[in-house]
């Protein structure tokens, strides 16, 4: 952890007034940990865009109906194929008819993303999200 800087920011009143809502209304304690969240989060997505070779994670939520024809032989056999990225499953039984699916992937950012685009583009599929995250690595 470094040492703890503090810096000035000149901002536009209504710019600001905004923010203030904005954290108030999300439970930030300070427009410091509001900041900071930013900061982090700027910097996971420009790690993602950057594509480097460092390892990422991210999940990837998943709705489907199971009495789709081989869809659901067809979700496990990509996850299979890709079991070294895949860490993580969550099943749960939604409804009489669908079923979600929560999966951790971790690896190489361009490698998770093509794998979480297979499967949200899967044939079938109701609705899928992609969740960008971190190892923590370098963050305090
Ligand atoms: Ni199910």
């Amino acid at each position: 952890m470094g040492e703890l800087v503090r810096f000035g920011v000149s901002i536009d009143e209504n710019l600001l007034t905004s923010f203030d809502t904005l954290i108030h209304a999300k439970g930030y304690a300070s427009r410091s940990e509001a900041f900071r969240d930013l900061i982090r989060d700027m910097l996971v997505r420009n790690s993602w865009e950057a594509d480097s070779e460092e390892e990422h994670v991210a999940t990837v939520t998943l709705v489907y109906n199971h009495e789709v024809r081989d869809l659901s032989d067809k979700l496990t056999e990509i996850q299979h194929e890709t079991h070294e990225a895949v860490v993580s499953t969550l099943h749960v039984h939604l409804t009489k008819h669908n079923c979600l699916e929560v999966l951790v992937l971790r690896g190489k950012a361009a490698e998770i993303r093509r794998l979480a685009d297979r499967l949200i583009a899967t044939k079938g599929v109701s609705h899928g999200t992609f969740t960008m995250a971190t190892t923590g690595e370098n963050f305090s």
